[in-house]
């Protein structure tokens, strides 16, 4: 089969993991969220979660400062506001606002939870060796929420340049890994 060279600056699309999140960080009373498809599982557990956030990001400084953050796991029903919190800076907008979501208190961590999304993962920063070089912070899974109703969560997987893939489909296979 001709095989036809792929631009390396595309690569990430072939592999992107998960599916696309949204990060809840708060400081001094301000919340904000972004917008996150660079994140990778790196235990079972407890749940540790390699996150990628740019320092130009307004989320950087607030993760560095407290250490904590909620990964939401949106559905494709709300995927246009969840491209909305990637494309605007809460450096100067209260994204809560901006785009509708419904923030609720988190047991163990300030940020909140977003009420819209299927499931919230209360994280706290554990390793930050990385953060300089790779803006990658690992975080631990501390407290982990599902709504129940949802039973067969479309999630939007990024592709690159505007393109998502949707899921939803299970199906059962034997595997070695849990
Ligand atoms: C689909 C999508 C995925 C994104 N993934 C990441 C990511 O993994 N890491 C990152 O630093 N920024 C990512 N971004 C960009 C941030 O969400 C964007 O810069 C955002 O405006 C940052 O918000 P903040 O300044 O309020 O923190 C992504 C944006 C979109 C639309």
């Amino acid at each position: 089969m001709a095989r036809k060279a792929f631009p390396l600056s595309k690569v990430y699309g072939l592999l992107e993991p998960g599916p696309v999140v949204m990060v809840t960080t708060a400081r001094d009373g301000r919340r904000n969220i972004m917008t996150m498809s660079w994140h990778t599982m790196m235990e079972f557990e407890p749940p540790l979660v390699g996150c990628v956030i740019s320092d130009r990001n307004y989320s950087f400084g607030l993760l560095k400062a407290t250490n904590e953050c909620v990964i939401n796991i949106p559905t494709v029903e709300i995927a246009e506001k969840v491209v909305g919190c990637g494309n605007t800076s809460g450096s100067n907008i209260d994204k809560f606002e901006t785009f509708g979501f419904t923030a609720k208190r988190a047991a163990e961590v300030r940020p909140p939870l977003i009420e819209e999304c299927f499931a919230n993962l209360e994280c706290r920063v554990v390793d930050t060796t990385m953060v300089a070089k790779y803006c990658l912070f690992v975080v631990e899974v501390v407290k982990a929420w599902i709504d129940p109703a949802v039973k067969k969560p479309r999630t939007i997987h990024h592709l690159g340049t505007g393109n998502f893939m949707v899921a939803g489909e299970k199906i059962k296979l034997k595997s070695k890994m849990k």
